[in-house]
């Protein structure tokens, strides 16, 4: 008999008025076909390697190369509250989730976006409660203060920044009311000298008073055009 896990069923979605978001409201995440024959669907995973990523055996909206800068960065700074401005599917957010599980100290994790993952309930229940999937705007005031307090408050504080492009918006927003050390990765900088592509930002879009590269963690992790910019708040 093939039991079949239970994913949770998709939530009310109201994205909130006045806010314009083009992603398909469908948050269910993609599993790749189980062929009949295992060697065949091991092909097909192997073939599809460099343009899909999966974890857990599901897809991760992040490339090989920015992963390895995340994990990294939860094996050596070790943060005790994770803020991740967008959630889409939410399995980066389940890895955030099992990091919190295995750690031996509490770990808060948030995730915000307008609409909520198909997995939301699952997520939660990972890390002891302590995950919370939230369908909130980035942008709303509100929204910012709690976030940011939660930050100020934490002692080894990271937020990733991969909400609505330009995600430099985002950046200079929640950087601005942060304290000094706050460790903060931005998805999609366009590659230094490359000519700006839609959804990438340029740096001299960040407000470079606010932030420093976090130089250790600044890897260029390449994601096709762009790259996951790290960076830490300053004075
Ligand atoms: C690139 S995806 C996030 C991917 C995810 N962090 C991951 O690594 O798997 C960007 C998400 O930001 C969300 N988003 C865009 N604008 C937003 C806003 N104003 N408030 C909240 N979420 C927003 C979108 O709905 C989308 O799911």
């Amino acid at each position: 008999m093939t039991r079949r896990r239970k994913v949770a069923d998709k939530p009310d979605v109201k994205v909130p008025k006045g806010v314009k978001t083009t992603d398909d409201l469908d948050r269910s995440p993609y599993r790749i076909k189980i062929g009949k024959k295992h060697d065949k669907a091991l092909f097909r995973s192997m073939k599809g390697q460099g343009k899909r990523r999966y974890l857990f055996g599901y897809r991760v909206q992040q490339t090989a190369t920015s992963m390895w800068v995340i994990e990294r960065m939860l094996a050596s700074y070790r943060p005790d509250v994770i803020i991740e401005l967008g959630t889409g599917f939410g399995v980066l957010t389940a890895h955030f989730s099992v990091y919190g599980m295995f750690s031996d100290f509490d770990v808060e994790v948030i995730s915000i976006d307008l609409t909520p993952s198909k997995m939301k309930d699952n997520i939660e229940a990972i890390n002891g409660g302590q995950t919370q999937l939230l369908q909130r705007d980035i942008y709303d005031p509100e929204t910012v203060k709690m976030l940011q307090d939660k930050l100020n408050k934490a002692k080894r504080p990271f937020i990733l920044v991969d909400g609505k492009d330009p995600k430099s918006t985002e950046v200079n927003l929640y950087a601005k009311g942060l304290k000094e050390g706050v460790v903060m990765f931005a998805h999609d900088a366009c590659l230094d000298g490359n000519k700006s592509i839609p959804w990438g930002f340029k740096e001299s879009k960040i407000d470079w008073t606010l932030v420093n590269r976090l130089e250790p963690f600044y890897t260029w992790a390449v994601e096709g055009d762009t790259r996951l910019l790290c960076m830490v708040t300053k004075k």
